[in-house]
């Protein structure tokens, strides 16, 4: 016992001599000296659009952060705090850069149909660049909300309905703003925590409902890659989740987040969002929603003007201890420390660099690789020779429209910037290379006009080829901007059907924020480009697949269903109890259960179970075949080894191209059951005409793992998780989309 009471005792005092993080040591030195109302200054943040009239005077009182200012402004401000205010503490400028600054890469749905987690990082180091040089040091990104609902407008935010493809992509997009530098460039922010993408009908702002597993397996991951990546700060999210919205979400953001994450950054509030509880009906006025947020260690209050208004009362009152506010104060300085704003505060405005050709460049090879080929009845790429110029008619409402084709959240562009794709094409003409007519004057989506039909069907008749662009405006996806009708909007189904009419053939490219149930519409067209939103230099881009002088590498982030009344669907769904395309796995079927085909699963009268188009499906102008896939050996023995699974890919046609073997793994049994197949990998691997590659992947017994309740415990019980893969039966696939492929089985021993 004394034994143990000496260990004890100089385990302390170890402790307690190890020399204090320099950084902390600031921190302390700091916090010693704040005020409660320069704590609480400190902890809010201010939006630009929403200025209170005395705002230097809350600057020259330590406003901690302010949303949307910019450029000469910001160095306004920042003058006043670092010189005026009482401590100088600098100020963080924040603003939501989601897919580009000045440059506008493709909408992250978009960026995640790469697969290319080295150009999502470029476009982001590229992004980081630009929005620096405004002063912007906090961007409100990257979003890492699954969803499994195309009808939600922010789907076009996200990285697609896959928890594996999502993380990597999450912390690809961190690692390329913030640098790998001691001195942060710009500071990601994660958002939304956790599970908005679930919202009920996918309405925005609604409630959700996820089980801790689901939540675990699924919403929860994408945001610890982000965070282990380096992320500075994460957001709440709107929705309320299981009861509790999550600005005041103790479980989350106390429990998950720091104890168990052990996360030493920011959590900042979304705009608004404590007042929204209210709405939620979660409290009553603003002070108990402040009381929620600072209980649930919410550091930073943005746009809410809770913390200004209410928190000064509730620790005077003994409701709030300051010393809850010193943990999110802490955090706040933080931050701002591993961004060097205290020595560096100003932004240099003078000759910033916009529109580089490096970032040009990298935003037209992500629109390239961003677009997905459906369809291709051999029409594309298009041929034209100097003895026969194909002749193009450019047509459609997204066929010149600057600001449409950037998608949403990007208030910095400049929209003469933006080539569209009857721009690159008229600059094809003028090369020699192409004939093109065009339907002029502005066409929007959702215009229903007869003239216009009968203007175009003449045209079309002049052409050798259609090409029409078509799809959502960009004001149809993004935040508030939920559909029900997931249908090309306005008149553009009978502008295909009028078009398709003249017999001529007819290439249909979509640029939308989400995946649309375009069936029909594709049935009548010979090639289809799914190209999303997709930035600046899409016009060129587009110019390039189509006319072949790039082939077509994006393959779909997320399943396109055949309608509305499918959704949710997606590809790692469970087996339902009478599977009619994914086959009872092992032999020993109840009698009648086998039994079982077309007819008796829970399948669609009109669809079947199949969606439109699959997730990670994808064409282009070669075809590979996938041999059968081996692995290294048949029985993985638990944590000692690992197995390597590979396959030979041949492209089978006459031209170069891309293969995206992805890695999918099921597990047959589980005591929680398992989905029918995980993503846990891909490649981009170029294969040239004719020539095979083999392609490997390792698995580990981490890959096979997955989230259990302990035993014993009642569900939703705190912190009584665990994560760990069970002995059995396994399936992997290397397979070009998860609808395709013959698995190799292998077994996990422990
Ligand atoms: C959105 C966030 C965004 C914030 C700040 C909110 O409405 O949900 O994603 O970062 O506004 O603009």
């Amino acid at each position: 016992m004394k034994n143990h009471l000496l260990i004890f005792l100089s385990l302390i005092t170890l402790v307690a001599c190890q020399p204090k993080d320099p950084t902390e040591q600031k921190i302390d030195h700091l916090l010693s000296q704040m005020t409660l109302e320069e704590k609480i200054a400190q902890m809010s943040q201010l939006a630009g659009e929403q200025y209170p009239e005395d705002l230097e005077t809350y600057v020259r009182n330590g406003l901690g952060s302010m949303l949307n200012v910019m450029g000469e402004d910001a160095n306004y401000y920042q003058r006043i705090a670092v010189e005026e205010s009482r401590l100088g503490i600098p100020i963080l400028f924040a603003r939501d850069v989601i897919h580009g600054y000045r440059t506008i890469y493709p909408i992250p749905l978009g960026q995640a149909a790469t697969f290319d987690l080295d150009l999502v990082k470029e476009a982001a180091r590229l992004t980081a660049q630009e929005a620096m040089q405004a002063g912007i040091r906090w961007t409100f990104s990257p979003m890492v909300d699954i969803s499994r609902d195309p009808r939600w407008g922010r789907v076009a935010e996200g990285y697609g309905e896959d928890t594996y493809l999502t993380s990597v992509m999450g912390a690809a997009t961190v690692q390329g703003y913030q640098g790998s530098d001691s001195i942060i460039q710009l500071a990601a922010c994660v958002k939304h925590f956790v599970g908005y993408g679930a919202s009920e009908g996918g309405r925005d702002y609604n409630t959700t409902w996820i089980p801790e597993v689901q939540l675990r397996e699924t919403y929860l991951p994408p945001f610890k890659a982000s965070l282990d990546a380096g992320s500075l700060s994460i957001m709440c999210s709107f929705n309320e989740i299981n009861g509790v919205p999550t600005s005041a979400n103790k479980h989350l953001n106390v429990n998950l987040l720091r104890h168990e994450w052990q996360y030493d950054g920011v959590l900042v509030s979304d705009y608004a969002s404590s007042q929204n509880m209210i709405a939620h009906g979660n409290c009553k006025d603003l002070r108990e929603a402040t009381l929620l947020s600072i209980n649930a260690q919410m550091d930073m209050d943005m746009e809410n003007h809770a913390y200004f208004k209410h928190l000064k009362e509730l620790v005077e009152e003994g409701l709030v201890r300051e010393e809850q506010l010193d943990v999110c104060v802490r955090d706040i300085l933080r931050m701002k420390f591993r961004l060097g704003l205290f020595d560096n505060p100003y932004c240099a405005v003078e000759n910033p660099v916009y529109y580089s050709s490096e970032a040009l460049a990298a935003a037209q090879r992500a629109a390239e690789e961003s677009a997905v080929l459906l369809k291709n009845n051999g029409i594309l790429p298009l041929s034209s020779s100097p003895h026969h110029l194909t002749t193009v008619l450019i047509c459609g409402p997204l066929a010149n429209s600057q600001n449409d084709q950037n998608g949403t959240w990007c208030f910095d562009k400049v929209d003469s910037a933006t080539v569209t794709p009857l721009m690159a094409f008229r600059e094809l003409a003028k090369q020699g290379k192409i004939c093109v007519i065009e339907q002029t004057g502005k066409h929007w989506s959702r215009e229903e006009s007869q003239t216009n039909i009968m203007q175009l069907t003449r045209l079309a008749k002049q052409a050798d080829v259609v090409l029409y662009f078509g799809g959502e405006e960009s004001i149809l996806s993004g935040e508030a901007r939920c559909r029900a009708h997931l249908d090309l909007p306005g008149d553009q189904s009978a502008q295909i059907r009028a078009l398709k009419a003249t017999g001529k053939p007819v290439v249909l490219t979509v640029m939308a924020g989400r995946p649309l149930c375009i069936g029909e519409d594709i049935e009548r067209v010979d090639a289809v480009l799914y190209a999303f939103h997709g930035g600046t230099m899409q016009g060129p881009a587009l110019a390039n697949l189509i006319t072949g002088v790039v082939a077509p590498s994006g393959r779909l982030p997320i399943t396109f269903p055949q309608a509305v009344g499918q959704i949710p669907m997606y590809y790692n769904k469970k087996n339902s109890g009478r599977p009619t395309s994914n086959p009872v796995l092992y032999e020993d079927i109840p009698v009648g259960a086998a039994q079982f085909s077309i007819g008796a699963d829970s399948y669609w009268l009109e669809y079947g179970d199949k969606p439109l188009y699959p997730f990670g499906y994808g064409l282009t102008y070669t075809t590979f075949e996938y041999g059968p896939v081996t692995v290294s050996d048949s029985i993985l023995v638990s944590s000692s080894s690992c197995l390597i699974a590979s396959c030979e890919i041949t492209n089978t046609g006459t031209t170069d191209g891309v293969a995206v073997p992805q890695l999918y793994i099921r597990d047959l049994v589980g005591s929680i059951t398992r989905p029918i197949r995980e993503l846990k990998g891909f490649q981009r691997v170029n294969i040239p005409a004719g020539e095979s590659r083999v392609v490997s992947f390792v698995l580990t017994e981490a890959d096979l793992a997955y989230w259990h309740l302990a035993e014993g415990v009642d569900l939703g019980a705190d912190g009584h998780y665990t994560y760990l893969a069970e002995a059995g039966d396994f399936h992997v696939w290397i397979a070009p989309h998860s609808a395709e492929g013959h698995p190799a089985q292998f077994t996990l021993k422990k």
